[in-house]
């Protein structure tokens, strides 16, 4: 499926790629050139996004199955076996089944997609994922005519994950999109960072990017996905639907009930870092705030 999309960062952000393969050269051992000529043309789109560092996304994580502190994930991810792994998809789908993540990834079209990501927390980071469209997922296993709605769940699995011993959310992690915002180009099912495999910490071995909502939106190691006609739950929005929405688009101007949205913090930019402001739907309101014409969305949040 191809796609282009604008670059919408701000001048601030700009660094020049080959900063990026430098780093990329240096990390993986391959010439610059080689990875250049690799890459697809929507991605050599995207110069001048700076990303984060290897250390800073595999480091400061939300994974509340592993605890609730930034760097739990990081520290306890290792016990999740993620060989095998399996996706069950069902509901209002031609071809139901439980599909092994081989037999998903020898399907799929894997790319490398730059995207920023910004946490309901008011922090951000820019992040090099590699991975494939949900939407050439969908359209694999036949998305039926009824489907309105696509419902995602994390593994639940209390003898790997630690954080399940407590009640911080109604385990497992669950999380939806409507159907239009699945198919959307831009959400992707992302299986690796820097070219690497993505690591656990990050929600190994495949997790969702929906890149103009809040990252809780973008659930990790997801086991099922059902396509459904009805609204399904979403973690944050059953635990507290005053703070999150079910749509969770980031909106600078809908504050989050004790804080404000209006900018975020850049990871990585030092502790005296100006904070930048914080986009319209994460800077992709271009590509996806057509989706939404006709809603108010201070009310549907
Ligand atoms: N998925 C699961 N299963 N459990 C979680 O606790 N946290 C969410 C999201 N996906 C979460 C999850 C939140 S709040 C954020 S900000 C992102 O993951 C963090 O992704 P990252 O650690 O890759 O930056």
């Amino acid at each position: 499926m191809a796609y282009r999309w604008k670059n919408t960062l701000n001048a601030e952000d700009v660094t020049p790629y080959s900063a990026y393969l430098n780093r990329r050269q240096v990390m993986s051992g391959l010439a610059a050139g080689a990875i250049a000529g690799a890459l697809p043309a929507g991605v050599r789109a995207q110069d001048g996004l700076d990303p984060n560092t290897w250390e800073e996304i595999t480091s400061y994580n939300n994974y509340y199955e592993f605890g609730t502190g930034k760097d739990d994930p990081a520290r306890y991810a290792h016990r999740l076996t993620i060989d095998p792994w399996t996706v069950q998809i069902d509901g209002l789908v031609d071809k139901p089944g439980d599909y092994s993540f081989a037999d998903i990834m020898s399907q799929m079209t894997v790319e490398e997609r730059i995207y920023r990501f910004r946490c309901v927390e008011a922090w951000s980071m820019v992040i090099p994922w590699n991975g494939f469209e949900l939407a050439d997922l969908l359209d694999w296993v036949g998305v039926q005519p009824l489907a309105k709605y696509v419902a995602f769940q994390t593994a639940l699995r209390p003898d790997e994950m630690p954080g399940l011993s407590r009640p911080v959310l109604d385990w497992p992690y669950v999380e939806g999109l409507r159907l239009d915002e699945a198919m959307h180009p831009l959400t992707m099912m992302a299986t690796g960072i820097y070219g690497r495999d993505i690591p656990k910490q990050n929600g190994a071995p495949m997790r969702l990017v929906v890149p103009w909502k809040y990252g809780f939106k973008s659930i990790k190691s997801v086991v099922r996905i059902t396509l459904t006609d009805q609204e399904p739950p979403a973690s944050w929005n059953v635990a507290n639907p005053r703070e999150y929405g079910f749509y969770s688009n980031v909106n600078p101007n809908v504050d989050h009930p004790r804080w404000s949205q209006a900018t975020e913090r850049r990871i990585g930019g030092g502790l005296f870092a100006k904070r930048q402001p914080t986009l319209m739907f994460n800077g992709y309101e271009d590509e996806v705030a057509h989706l939404y014409e006709g809603m108010d969305l201070s009310e549907f949040i």
